[in-house]
């Protein structure tokens, strides 16, 4: 038995195999998995030790994605680990979501509790910490938003430069906010986010900068701890359905790759279903999936209010569609109607969210209305992002502004004169 894990990269195309842990795509054009060590491990971890290491003080296990450190990166030594300890997200319960979804047992994991509001920072903990590894000093990524607040966060923290390619006039503000904020020099794109993500591609190498989007493996290492955290959340029971919203397909591609790990780790001994739900403007995966394609058509001008997931040609689509497989999961759309629906129900319990993140429990919805779940299934909807990441969205809903959407669960405020009897008036 070796003294240390084997840590490569395969092609998941052609099956070449690196070892170089720096390259972030195949030369015939794959993107590639890490490969995890299942024999070497199997020895090496168990569920006791990382229920051992639940509610440490110490660093770097108090982190929901470090407490896992053997399954996202366990060559990476303690120095090199960039952390603001992430996870330890919560799953909320409410009647009023079960009583829309008509899904008795059905919990959100909120993600949008972590250090920057999105999931995003688990792939990025683990990404940025690859980076200082890898000795970098400049990384760069395309994003709806929410990557590029949590990479000029934790490119800051670690001290390295930061270059983010965002769509012009596309992204919600409260993302714009951060990412200027935390310091990344900000490009935005005459174009949508497809046009940002074949820009930084073609830059990246060309001009030494580090890419950090989900085709970058060690990100998905890192996203495959929301599954490990639920799992071991739920006394390593796992649910019958994760439900995921989908855009880039980074999540959906990490919680297959989670399940099989953990499967193959004798950690868990079923293998739960995925629901990946995109938005009916930008469904290309929807499409493919549903449409049985060999390859993905991309959707050229994709459209929703769930800017988060305005995506029309998703470079994880590859690793998606064999995570669905694996986990004998499906692909669901939802329009933007029922998004702001299945938001209003999220915030109005209590729990809020984004609009790409109601994606889940919309879909949810629909696959129990399709009889694909179950009433009595377990479901566990994954909340992306924080409900103060697009204020515009939440205000004009409630003030019934929205374009093409009814606002039929709004809450608008009321102009009142300063005196008790208008307060009386409005409150009796
Ligand atoms: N939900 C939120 C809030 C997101 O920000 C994203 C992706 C998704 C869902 C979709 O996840 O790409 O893994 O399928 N946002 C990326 C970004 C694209 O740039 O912030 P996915």
């Amino acid at each position: 038995m070796n003294a240390e894990p084997r840590s490569e990269l395969k092609c998941i195309d052609c099956c070449k195999v690196f070892s170089d842990a720096a390259v972030n795509r195949c030369g015939c054009g794959g993107l590639l998995d890490v490969v995890v060590d299942i024999d070497f491990l199997k020895e090496k971890i168990s569920r006791e030790l990382f229920d051992s290491r639940l509610g440490s003080t110490k660093f770097p296990y108090m982190s929901g994605v470090w407490r896992f450190h053997e399954l996202v990166n366990p060559l990476i030594r303690e120095e090199n680990i960039v952390s603001r300890s992430e996870g330890n997200t919560f799953l909320y319960t409410h009647p009023k979501i079960s009583e829309y979804t008509q899904i008795k047992n059905i919990s959100l994991k909120h993600e949008g509790e972590n250090p920057t509001g999105s999931f995003k920072d688990r792939g990025m903990t683990s990404g940025i910490s690859a980076a200082k590894h890898l000795g970098k000093d400049t990384v760069a990524c395309a994003s709806t938003g929410n990557t590029s607040a949590s990479m000029a966060a934790y490119a800051s923290l670690a001290g390295m430069n930061s270059v983010v390619f965002i769509p012009e006039g596309m992204i919600a503000f409260g993302k714009l906010s951060q990412a200027l904020a935390y310091g990344a020099r900000v490009l935005q794109i005459k174009g949508n986010f497809d046009d940002a993500m074949a820009l930084v591609q073609a830059s990246a190498n060309e001009l030494g900068m580090y890419l950090l989007n989900s085709i970058n493996p060690w990100r998905i290492e890192g996203q495959k701890t929301i599954m490990f955290e639920l799992i071991q959340q739920l006394g390593w029971n796992p649910p019958d359905w994760v439900i995921v919203p989908a855009g880039n397909l980074g999540n959906t591609s990490a919680f297959g790759k989670a399940f099989c790990e953990l499967y193959d780790l004798g950690l868990i001994d079923k293998i739960p279903r995925i629901g990946s739900i995109q938005a009916s403007g930008a469904n290309p995966f929807y499409n493919t999936w549903k449409n049985h394609l060999k390859k993905l058509e991309a959707v050229e001008k994709p459209d929703t209010i769930a800017t988060a997931i305005r995506i029309g040609d998703p470079v994880s689509w590859q690793k998606a569609l064999r995570a669905i497989k694996h986990t004998n999961g499906v692909v669901e759309e939802v329009t933007d109607q029922e998004i702001m629906d299945a938001k209003a129900t999220v915030d109005s319990s209590g729990i809020g969210c984004e609009p790409a993140s109601a994606a889940s429990v919309a879909g949810a919805k629909k696959l129990l209305d399709a009889g694909v779940i179950d009433s009595k299934e377990k479901v566990i909807c994954i909340i992306t992002g924080n409900i103060l990441k697009d204020p515009d969205a939440t205000i004009n809903y409630h003030l019934s502004k929205l374009l093409d959407i009814t606002s039929r669960f709004n809450n608008p405020p009321t102009l009142i004169e300063p005196t008790l009897a208008a307060v009386r008036k409005e409150i009796t």
